[in-house]
């Protein structure tokens, strides 16, 4: 009872600290704001225009926010606060170019302090040449030439995934089961994880450190962020332990340098011979399965949101994909060059992620005082860019609003219009792997079934990223003959 109490006064005593210092901080931009600034509302102190952002994306319209505010402000650029920060949007095609070409020279990634703390020693972490240092090696391990080694162990697993989960039912949740696919590929992908009772341990201490990673960074018992952290370590502790037996195996020659992201972590050195700590390959192992997990759950329930709603587009995907199938002598998996057919599937994913893109935004600093659109963006505010700034804009996509794969056929869209993996240094790591990640489970899902929607409208709110409320419930309809 008294240590409740006790914890009960201490996070009192945080908060009201923390109240205080952004208080102070915003009053001061409140009270003698730059008059060079941007236009836009600081909104509320403290929370600044936060619950607006959250209530568009839960109300599953995350451009309401930033189109909203560039109408009544500025189509360029407008100033809010957000996450008690001030910030400046950075909107439109020449928004978007400007930050992804000025990283390291006026701008460096950011990112809130949860994230920060909990994945210390990763890429998120770091910015300029160390960054670019980093990258480079996590890079060896989720490229085209590692990604050609990973295809048919993909395939293998999405048939697994399927006969496991799929095969057999009626009906299901596609949210829940495509999340429990998405987390096992990489257990098996990155550290060669395939028990089932190993791959359930890590994922319920993976679905704690999710609740709390994006959370207010107060580390005492009771609150999310704790909970996180403590999931966090004990990842960390696990896959450390996997780290010194792979070592220990790779310096006996009993597994190959390339047989997952692990070794290749491992064994890569940058070019002056220095390799990564075994704290940056955990903390960076962890940032991986963060980055693709709900992502490329997202994108995939989607996209069979859309193949269900569109029938015409569910058969033209069923087509490619059945001709690729027919292409393949008995049992055989897809190859990288099966991926490079599916160019039909890939304008649907492209347009799932066009019109739902899973990262709603992501955030950078100002790391000098400079100008912009006639407007002055002080060093130390944070800035803001969104995939939902160009992606319904009716002059850059014709009938934006309506779902049409073949906007990427010939030229595609203009330059910087279309940036769901963002752009310039920081662009997503993981663009390259999402294509074969989620092209393989679409194969493989249109192969054995059709599916119709059980709740017609449901709603996709973004929670951090799009999820359907009900989790999309699906009635399969097995083909006749599955391969
Ligand atoms: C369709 C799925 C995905 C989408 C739409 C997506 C999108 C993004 C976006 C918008 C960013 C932020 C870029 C910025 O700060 O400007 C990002 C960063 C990142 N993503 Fe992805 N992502 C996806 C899947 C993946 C996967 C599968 C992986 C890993 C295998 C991954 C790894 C990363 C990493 C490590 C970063 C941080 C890069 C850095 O700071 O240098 N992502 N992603």
């Amino acid at each position: 009872m008294q240590i409740a109490m006790f914890s009960a006064l201490i996070l009192l005593g945080i908060v009201l600290l923390l109240s205080l210092y952004i208080i102070t901080k915003t009053l001061k931009e409140r009270l003698f704001p730059n008059p060079h600034l941007p236009p836009g509302s600081l909104g509320w102190p403290l929370i600044g225009e936060t619950l607006d952002y959250l209530g568009t994306g839960l109300a599953g319209e995350p451009d309401r926010f930033v189109r909203d505010r560039m109408e009544k402000h500025n189509p360029q650029v407008f100033m809010t606060s957000l996450l008690g920060e001030s910030m400046v949007v950075f909107c439109g095609p020449a928004g978007n170019k400007f930050l992804f070409s000025n990283e390291n020279k006026l701008v460096n990634l950011w990112w809130p302090t949860s994230v920060k703390k909990l994945l210390k020693s990763s890429l998120i972490n770091v910015v300029g040449d160390e960054a670019k240092r980093m990258r480079k090696i996590l890079l060896t391990s989720v490229d085209p030439d590692a990604l050609k080694r990973y295809i048919d162990r993909m395939d293998l697993a999405t048939q697994h995934h399927i006969r496991t989960h799929w095969e057999g039912k009626q009906e299901l949740r596609v949210h829940p089961t495509v999340n429990l696919y998405t987390f096992a590929l990489s257990c098996r992908l990155f550290i060669s994880i395939d028990d089932p009772v190993h791959i359930s341990k890590l994922a319920h201490q993976f679905d704690v450190f999710l609740k709390g990673v994006i959370h207010f960074p107060v580390n005492i018992p009771g609150t999310r962020f704790h909970h996180a952290s403590k999931a966090a370590d004990a990842i960390k502790e696990e896959l450390r332990s996997i780290a010194r037996h792979r070592r220990a195996a790779l310096d006996q020659k009993i597994v190959s340098p390339t047989q997952d992201l692990l070794s290749h972590l491992l064994v890569t050195a940058d070019a002056s011979g220095k390799f990564l700590s075994e704290s940056e390959i955990v903390d960076n192992i962890l940032l991986l399965l963060f980055a693709s997990h709900d992502t490329t759950t997202s994108v995939i329930t989607c996209v069979m949101k859309y193949l269900a709603e569109l029938p015409e587009v569910y058969k033209m995907v069923l087509r490619e994909q059945v001709d690729i199938a027919n292409s393949k002598v008995g049992g055989e998996f897809l190859k990288w060059e099966d991926i490079q057919k599916m160019r039909y599937s890939w304008n649907v994913v492209s347009e799932v992620l066009r019109l739902m893109p899973p990262i709603r935004g992501a955030f950078r600093e100002a790391i000098v005082d400079f100008t912009y659109a006639g407007y002055t963006i002080p060093k130390g505010w944070k800035i803001y860019w969104s995939p939902v700034s160009t992606s319904k804009d009716s002059t850059l996509f014709q009938n934006a609003e309506d779902f049409d794969a073949s906007r990427y056929e010939g030229a595609g869209p203009a330059p910087y219009s279309y940036v769901p993996f963002g752009g310039g240094p920081r662009i997503c790591l993981g663009n390259e792997y999402a294509r074969p990640q989620i092209l393989v489970f679409l194969h493989n899902i249109v192969k054995r079934f059709s599916w119709g929607l059980l709740t017609s409208d449901e709603k996709v709110p973004y929670d951090p990223m799009p999820a359907p409320s009900q989790g999309l419930p699906i009635r399969l309809k097995p083909h006749q003959s599955s391969a």
